[in-house]
């Protein structure tokens, strides 16, 4: 069965024998691999992405072997971007966007600079999307290339978006963690108390 994230769900199974069988499921994907039930009936209420995968159904008595059963859960959840970091490209080389996206169903890819939607076969790009990943390709970087760029996941749940710089040689971008631009407030602290007693 396939259910959207959130969804309640009820599965469902029935055993006969004599002596009476006992049921139970387990959630074959999860971690620990749990019984989940000791019942006929497992309800899920607010199902999570989590949850999704295989459950097995197993009813015992004392006579045989237990007999099985599997169901396989979908659960759908709306695009989440998990990785789109700003790259550098100098001029006249290759330059490749990536952009990550978690989603189900798969997501698809669109790519934008500012309005303007790009598409393959359009001056010098190429975009190849393939599961998770979208890759947005210049094969010659040029001057007029570098920007700001937004990739644009969707499935049927919704879409995200998320920007990413494509910038040149020495520019100043937003790829710098937090700890260097301490180290450089620290250091004009320095700087100034320097100066302040050399004043005095
Ligand atoms: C890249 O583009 C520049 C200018 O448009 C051109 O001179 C150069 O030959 C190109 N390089 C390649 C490898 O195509
Ligand atoms: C890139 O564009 C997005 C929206 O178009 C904006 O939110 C973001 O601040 C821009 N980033 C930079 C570094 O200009
Ligand atoms: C990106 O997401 C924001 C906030 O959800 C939205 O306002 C904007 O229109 C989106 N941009 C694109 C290009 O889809």
């Amino acid at each position: 069965i396939t259910v959207n994230e959130g969804s309640s769900v009820t599965l469902m199974c029935l055993a006969f024998g004599r002596p009476e069988p006992t049921v139970t499921w387990r959630h074959l994907s999860g971690k620990g691999q749990g019984f989940v039930s000791e019942d006929e009936y497992l309800e899920i209420t607010g199902i999570t992405r989590e949850q999704s995968g295989e459950y097995e159904c197993s009813a015992v008595n004392d006579v045989a072997v237990p007999d099985v059963r599997k169901v396989k859960v979908t659960v759908n959840y709306p695009p989440y971007i998990s990785n789109a970091k700003n790259t550098g490209a100098s001029v006249g080389q290759k330059g490749i966007l990536q952009c990550e996206a978690s989603a189900v169903p798969v997501a698809e890819f669109q790519w934008f600079k500012e309005d303007t939607r790009l598409a393959n076969g359009l001056e010098g790009v190429r975009i190849e999307s393939k599961g998770r990943l979208s890759t947005l390709t210049f094969f010659n970087v040029s001057e007029k290339d570098y920007g700001n760029y937004t990739c644009v996941a969707t499935n049927k749940l919704g879409n995200t978006n998320a920007s990413i710089i494509l910038y040149g040689p020495g520019a100043v971008h937003d790829g710098g963690n937090a700890a260097t631009r301490a180290a450089a407030g620290l250091c004009l602290w320095a700087t100034l108390l320097a100066r302040l007693l050399l004043d005095f």
